[in-house]
Order: C-alpha cells, then sequence, then structure tokens
C-alpha cells in the first residue's frame, strides 16, 4: 500500500513515519515536496505516485499563531485540506484526515461522542479544523477522520517535554487547572492506523484519545511525579492568565465508535504517559546522578 503523509516533518507525521515504514511504502510529504497549498505541485505528485492512502497530517497547529495569522491559517488548514481531498477524490485515494478536539465549543460536561454538533470553537484554530472537517466530507465522504487531543510523544516541543526540561533545571512550573481534555500519546495513534489502513469498510469521524481526561496542573503533577521531581507546581485558572487565543474549557472526547465496534485498543492516559517517561526519559534521571531532576 502506497501512502502520503503529509507533514511528514511535523511532531505527530514523524511518529507516524517510523511506526509504520516497516509494513508500508511511504512517501514523506513535506512542504517541500508537497506543499498542500500548491495545486500544480500537488497535482503532478498524485498523478506520478498514484497513492492509495493519505494520511493528512499537515496543517497550522500553533493556536496563538493561527489566531493571529487568520487568513494563513484558513489557506492552509482549510484550502490545503480542500486540495488534498479533491485529490483524493478524482484519484480514488482513501483519505484519512488528523483533526481535533478544538472543533467543538468547549462547553459541555460530558465527553464529547462523534455524534456530537462541531462548531463554536473559541479559537480560529479550531474552527479552521472545524471547517477542513466539512471540506474532507464533501469531497471523500468515505474518508476517515480521526479526532486526536494533547499530543505528545517526540521528546520535543510538547507539554510532557516542556515540564520535565522546567524540572531539569529546578524551575518552578505554572500551569492551567481549569481546562479539560485527553492527553493522548502519538505513538498510541500511530499504532492503531494499520486497524484504519487495512480494514477499508472503516469510515466516518472516529474519536482516538487515551482513555480518561485531565487537566494540564494534574497532567504536571503526575510528569513530576513520574520523574521523582519536587520542583514547586502552581495551578493557575485560565481566566487570571493573559491569552493570545481562548482554549476550551472542556474539549474532552470519548471514543465511542470504536468501544462500540469492539474496536478500542487506546490505554489510559496515566498508563501511556508514564510508560512514554519511563522508556524515553529514564537516561536523564540516571545521567543525573543523584541530583533530582
Ligand atoms: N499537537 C496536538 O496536540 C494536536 C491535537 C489535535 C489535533 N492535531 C492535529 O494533528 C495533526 C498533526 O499535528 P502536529 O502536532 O504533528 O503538528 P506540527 O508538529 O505543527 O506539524 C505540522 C506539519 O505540517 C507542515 N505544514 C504546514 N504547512 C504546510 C503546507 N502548506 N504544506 C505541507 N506541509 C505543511 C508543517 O511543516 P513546517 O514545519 O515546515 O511548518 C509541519 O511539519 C494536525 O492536523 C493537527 O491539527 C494535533
Amino acid at each position: 500500500m502506497k501512502i502520503l503523509v503529509t507533514g511528514s516533518q511535523g511532531r505527530l507525521g514523524k511518529v507516524i513515519v517510523s511506526a509504520l515504514n516497516n509494513k508500508y511504502d511511504i512517501f514523506s510529504g513535506t512542504r517541500k515536496n508537497a506543499d498542500i497549498t500548491n495545486q500544480t505541485q500537488l497535482e503532478q505528485l498524485f498523478n506520478r505516485e498514484q497513492f492509495d492512502t493519505v494520511i493528512h497530517c499537515a496543517a497550522l497547529t500553533d493556536v496563538n499563531y493561527c489566531e493571529h495569522n487568520q487568513e494563513e491559517t484558513y489557506n492552509i488548514n482549510v484550502r490545503g485540506t480542500e486540495n488534498i481531498a479533491r485529490l483524493c477524490a478524482i484519484h480514488g485515494t482513501r483519505l484519512i484526515h488528523m483533526s481535533s478536539n478544538y472543533v467543538f465549543s468547549g462547553e459541555a460536561s460530558s465527553p464529547y461522542t462523534e455524534e456530537d454538533k462541531t462548531g463554536g470553537s473559541p479559537n480560529f484554530y479550531g474552527k479552521s479544523k472545524e471547517l477542513a472537517e466539512e471540506k474532507v466530507l464533501e469531497f471523500c465522504p468515505d474518508s476517515v477522520m480521526l479526532r486526536i487531543s494533547w499530543l505528545y510523544g517526540k521528546e520535543e516541543n510538547d507539554f510532557v517535554s516542556w515540564v520535565i526540561n522546567k524540572a531539569r533545571n529546578g524551575e518552578s512550573i505554572k500551569v492551567i487547572n481549569d481546562q479539560l481534555a485527553n492527553p493522548t500519546n502519538m505513538h498510541d495513534i500511530a499504532n492503531q492506523l494499520p486497524l484504519f489502513l487495512d480494514n477499508k469498510e472503516l469510515s466516518g469521524i472516529f474519536h482516538l484519545i487515551n482513555e480518561g481526561a485531565t487537566n494540564r496542573y494534574e497532567m504536571a503533577k503526575f510528569i513530576l511525579k513520574c520523574i521523582h521531581s519536587d520542583v514547586p507546581l502552581i495551578g493557575v485558572s485560565s481566566k487570571n492568565v493573559e491569552k493570545l487565543a481562548i482554549r476550551p474549557d472542556y474539549s474532552v472526547l470519548l471514543n465511542k465508535r470504536l468501544n462500540d465496534l469492539g474496536l478500542n485498543k487506546m490505554p489510559d492516559w496515566e498508563n501511556s504517559l508514564s510508560n512514554f517517561i519511563a522508556c524515553h526519559y529514564n537516561k536523564i534521571s540516571t545521567t543525573q546522578s543523584k541530583r533530582k531532576i
């Protein structure tokens, strides 16, 4: 199976490529060789490579940046996704689209399922992901749409590495304590992808998150416990933090469709996070001698 992974140099794209490379014929799409806003380049690529499937990870994902650069965000997240979806429709290529928990308003008080109505996101990134979903459904109604949330897992540039780096430097950590979502290990997402790749009868929206929900404060507390750090942790309300883009208070998802189909293999967030830290950060605690990290 020949697969184009768009945004393959991004956090999730990298993990997906390394997890699938052995079993599938992967084409790593980058801004250079597969700019999703460049229709001519994309058409030539699709004509040349005849992909069976596209895993569409490319997007602008910095929520604050998106808020202040809405035209660019629309161009990449919405028009770029439309370009990919249109070409998938023309070429009969299956599309697996990465979407977000931020497509919801965040005003619910129980976890969102695949049947819940999207819309009302408090930030432009979420709005753009919602509009992208509409484009995918318009052009590729048989696609797979995976809504994911609060990703970590590349040892760089995410919340887990941020907390660990702060702890290593002995700095106190201030984090928001009143916004709930599902921390999700990117490796768990990548490991679940063959299910969708190999079973073409699966289509439509699926929530794909580690089981259980928490806030950033509790997540940071858990991380510090895993690495035996006692740096001060301070919880703050999002209402008291000056923010460029508003995050939803409640963007918790439920893996309802996977559960209903008996296909849910996603571990709970605490198990997955403690295993991830044990595998990837062990070397830090042992090389930092007796000093607590
Ligand atoms: N991270 C999360 O917590 C999270 C949560 C929910 C959903 N998601 C979704 O999951 C997907 C992957 O997220 P991620 O965290 O891996 O994001 P990321 O690290 O920001 O990676 C996105 C990738 O897209 C590339 N890209 C941007 N514009 C492009 C263009 N015009 N053409 C081709 N590639 C382009 C970026 O390239 P450059 O590096 O050159 O800019 C980057 O490599 C996204 O669709 C995101 O919306 C992420």
